[in-house]
């Protein structure tokens, strides 16, 4: 019999209801000062909870991990209380939701940054390219990226620390999971490709040095919780945020068998497609899925027929939707039925009020 993605999935401590995976979005709404989730975004996420997991937008685990305007923190005590109303009415609807943990790193702006100083990297290498900062009278701006500065050996501790200290607010603020983001050219990833590092020291040179502070944080995450509560998400091929990493199938697979030595619940794929890059090969994920035994999840441009394959073919157990699932906060419903999608309106993404972000249709 094949799986079916309305079929129920063990994940690490979780059973989630079925296998449609709400995939992070930022949105930019948090409230201001103090980067506090909105009220509005508890309709939101609420709105959404049939999906077998909602994984939250991007949450910065300290103001210098921000890099867009009015994204959501993860580290004040403000932040959990706006965060706690939003885990309570979905877990109140049915649905489980983690959280999703982010550093941008290089993809900043120093009037984003605590007293606006340079974004932190690997290597001081710029980011080519532009954020969204608040601009004049709090409406969004498009900036260049700063060129960042070396993080300091020194300081790596008090980074991942900072991911520890996250992971327990989440903890308190009733999320069912945290997602670490190692993925899409942000702090992570930035020290996994050898693009954009070009340290010589433990963090920087061979494969396993480029990996380091990605497993090192994923230490600390787990041991503020535990491995069956903590997913991580990588992009090892494809281009985003200034990465076209060669080596990037040697990173993916390396950091798998790691993953799977840690025994965490889930490993999210970001594949290439979902930012206008060629589908992953069958080949790539078979050779994941033999080194990582824990639940993989895909992501990128899915439509109820790939991921039904796919899962078919037991190259993935479970796959998270985007797009669609901003525009449709039924989702599960319309694919179980076939039923037509509300097109998005991609100028409504980011920031804005509840237009484009909590008003459209179910279906009736
Ligand atoms: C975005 O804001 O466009 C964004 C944020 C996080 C991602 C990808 C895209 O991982």
């Amino acid at each position: 019999m094949p799986t079916s993605l309305f079929s129920p999935l063990l994940v690490g401590a979780l059973t989630l209801n079925n296998r449609i995976i709400m995939a992070p979005l930022t949105r930019m709404r948090a409230m201001q000062p103090g980067d506090i989730p909105a009220a509005m975004a508890v309709t939101y996420y609420q709105q959404r909870a049939t999906a077998g997991l909602l994984i939250s937008e991007a949450s910065q685990v300290s103001p210098q991990g921000k890099g867009y305007m009015a994204t959501p923190g993860i580290y004040s005590t403000e932040q959990v209380v706006g965060w706690r109303q939003i885990t309570d009415a979905v877990h109140a609807a049915g649905g489980k939701i983690a959280i999703q943990l982010w550093h941008v790193g290089r993809v900043s702006h120093h009037s984003l940054q605590p007293d606006q100083g340079l974004p932190v990297s690997a290597s001081a290498l710029a980011y080519v390219n532009k954020t969204t900062i608040m601009g004049k009278d709090g409406q969004p701006e498009r900036v260049a990226c700063d060129t960042p500065r070396e993080l300091r050996a020194d300081e790596i501790p008090m980074l991942i620390d900072s991911y520890r200290h996250a992971t327990m607010m989440a903890r308190e603020a009733g999320f069912d999971m945290v997602e670490v983001h190692a993925a899409h050219g942000y702090l992570l990833h930035q020290f996994q490709s050898a693009e954009s590092n070009h340290r010589q020291d433990a963090w920087g040179g061979s494969l396993e040095n480029r990996a380091r502070l990605t497993l090192e944080v994923l230490d600390a995450v787990i041991a503020s919780w535990d491995p069956q509560h903590v997913g991580i998400r990588i992009s090892p091929l494809g281009k985003f945020n200034g990465l076209d990493d060669r080596a990037g199938e040697a990173m993916g697979l390396y950091l798998a068998e790691q993953f799977q030595q840690r025994q965490i619940a889930y490993l999210h794929l970001s594949e290439p497609d979902w930012a206008g890059g060629p589908e992953l090969s069958n080949e790539f994920r078979q050779h994941l899925r033999l080194r990582f035994k824990g639940v993989l999840i895909g992501a990128g441009n899915y439509t109820r027929e790939k991921a039904e394959r796919l899962l078919n073919d037991g190259l993935i157990d479970a796959a998270a939707f985007g797009r669609p699932f901003i525009a449709n906060p039924d989702l599960v419903r319309r694919l179980a039925e076939s039923a037509p999608l509300n097109p998005p309106r991609p100028e409504l993404f980011y920031g804005g009020d509840e237009e484009g972000y909590t008003d459209y249709p179910f279906l009736t």
